[in-house]
């Protein structure tokens, strides 16, 4: 059985008071949560506070970006056990819009997710077509080359990777895919986890959807028996509507 999984991106918003501020809502409203595993993710400059009002709390800690080497001059770029240290629990990689502004690529994700997994934290790799590469009907292989290639060399089991599936055209627009066209690329990356790593590996893996995930929607998503849970941005900086799409049974 997959436990599902919502984690909350907050991107580049809030101050390390603010940010302090949500998580405390958020422990009133969610720590009780014993059947869905939440996570939140903020930005590099409120981990440490957002870790420290998390303890004793069961919604586990995010990071949004890791460099791939242990130390050295690479001004600007945390690395692998500066989050370990932190009590960091997953970390976001290969997100679209790193891919889209920063030069992310297949090949840095990769680098990434294989230092992240060496210092035993969870890592979120993002995949997902732009709308000309769906209008163009290339979801599917765009999607399948982002899997492989962002996992190449990564050693079963996959215990500590989540995937998330996010249509760059449904992140921060308002307009998400439906939950049949989520369920579509999702059963393709299973089925390349299974080609990679093995059927039981593939059937282990949790596989989330992002992309204008909103109270009003996420019950769709949840609903199918592929979608393991749900990334989740504009909505995931109020407690009130995390909280909701936590609770969405
Ligand atoms: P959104 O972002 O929920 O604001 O569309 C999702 C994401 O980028 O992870």
């Amino acid at each position: 059985m997959r436990k599902p999984f919502i984690a909350g991106n907050w991107k580049m918003y809030k101050t390390v008071p603010e940010a302090v501020r949500l998580v405390k809502q958020l422990r009133v409203m969610l720590d009780d949560m014993e059947d869905v595993e939440v996570a939140v993710c903020p930005p590099f400059t409120a981990l440490h506070a957002v870790g420290e009002a998390l303890k004793g709390s069961g919604i586990k800690l995010g990071a949004q970006d890791v460099y791939w080497e242990n130390e050295g001059a690479y001004t600007s770029q945390i690395a692998p056990p500066m989050l370990a240290d932190l009590g960091v629990d997953y970390v976001i990689i290969g997100h679209s819009e790193r891919r889209q502004y920063f030069g992310e690529t297949d090949v840095t994700v990769n680098k990434k997710v294989k230092a992240a997994l060496a210092h035993n934290l969870g890592v979120i790799v993002c995949v997902g077509e732009t709308l000309e590469q769906r209008q163009a009907g290339e979801t599917e292989d765009v999607v399948r080359i982002q899997v492989e290639q962002g996992l190449v060399g990564i050693e079963a089991p996959l215990e500590k990777l989540v995937i998330a599936y996010e249509p760059v055209w449904a992140i921060g627009t308002g307009h998400n895919a439906t939950a049949d066209d989520a369920e579509t690329v999702i059963s393709l990356i299973r089925r390349t986890l299974g080609v990679m790593f093995g059927r039981d590996q593939a059937d282990a893996t949790r596989i989330q959807y992002g992309g204008s995930v909103k109270p009003n929607n996420i019950q769709e998503f949840m609903a199918r028996e592929t979608i393991d849970g749900a990334l989740v941005g504009g909505a995931s900086l109020d407690a009130s509507s995390f909280a909701q799409i936590v609770k969405y049974k």
